[in-house]
């Protein structure tokens, strides 16, 4: 049983089609890659399925609600939770805060509660702290949990914010280019630690275009290529299809495969 559905995801700006009658499933506790050249779709796709724009046309379900041209918060609250290409850590508050604002996201906790139901909220406020300290210890940044975001390492920052994407507990976690800016040391850790992600049943799509890592974390992969999905299969379908070579590494890269 997918717990996402795409039907036919459609996204034009004006005249150019970005994303072309996409289809696609995401199947529960999976790592799903989604691979293509620069230009080709990928993060169109995302937005068009998280809410950041309304899909042109098509129809995108979530565990068998649609949620086709909700408004990302909405999105968001119904259990998708996501990074963005570009990093979007908060610089100048701590490691601790930065989780935090993850956890705000689907706790359900109306500002005047605090007045009127302040045990309750407390309460809700420790739930939230404690959690958030348990995912800082699952990736070691619990020591370091008062840091300002802005001095950690920049890897250390890319899984700040997958931290911060966990918080809000999402039953799907998409990661846009987690990799981008990453040596292969970071890329190595970042790899381990999406795959301990799934094996404590976490379902994940990532974006990427860093194909080493794709093919070690991805349990299915999708390409896509000018706007529209080109080929789907296992990592090793994938790596041993010509196609693809020529269409995602350049004839060049493909002679060195
Ligand atoms: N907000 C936008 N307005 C107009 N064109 C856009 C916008 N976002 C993306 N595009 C275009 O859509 C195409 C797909 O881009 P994108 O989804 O970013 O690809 P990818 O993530 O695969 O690199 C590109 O031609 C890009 O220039
Ligand atoms: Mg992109």
């Amino acid at each position: 049983m997918p717990i996402l559905e795409t039907r036919d995801v459609t996204k034009r700006f004006g005249g150019l089609v970005a994303v072309n009658q996409v289809c696609m499933t995401v199947n529960n506790n999976e790592i799903l890659g989604i691979i293509g050249p620069n230009g080709a779709g990928k993060t169109s796709f995302i937005n068009a399925l998280t809410g950041i724009y309304k899909p042109s046309s098509g129809q995108v379900f979530f565990q068998d609600k649609e949620i086709t041209g909700l408004p990302a918060y909405k999105i968001a609250k119904q259990g998708i939770s996501r990074t963005f290409q570009n990093l979007r850590v908060f610089s100048n508050i701590s490691v601790l805060e930065n989780v935090l604002i993850g956890a705000h996201c689907r706790i359900d906790n109306p500002f005047h509660h605090i007045f009127l139901r302040p045990l309750r909220s407390r309460k809700i406020e420790h739930q939230a702290y404690e959690k958030v300290i348990a995912l800082l210890k699952n990736v070691g940044l619990e020591e370091k949990k008062e840091t300002l975001a802005k001095n950690l390492a920049y890897g250390e920052q890319r899984i700040l914010e997958i931290c911060r994407a966990l918080a809000s507990d999402p039953q799907l976690l998409i990661l846009d280019e987690p990799c981008a800016g990453m040596n292969s040391m970071e890329m190595d850790t970042l790899a381990d630690f999406v795959k301990k992600l799934r094996n404590e049943g976490n379902t994940i799509v990532v974006i990427e275009h860093n194909m080493r890592f794709m093919m070690t974390v991805s349990d299915r992969i999708i390409v896509m290529t000018a706007g529209a999905k080109f080929r789907e299969g296992t990592p090793e379908e994938i790596r041993n299809d010509l196609e693809v070579q020529k269409v995602y590494l350049g004839e060049q890269e493909a002679e060195r495969c």
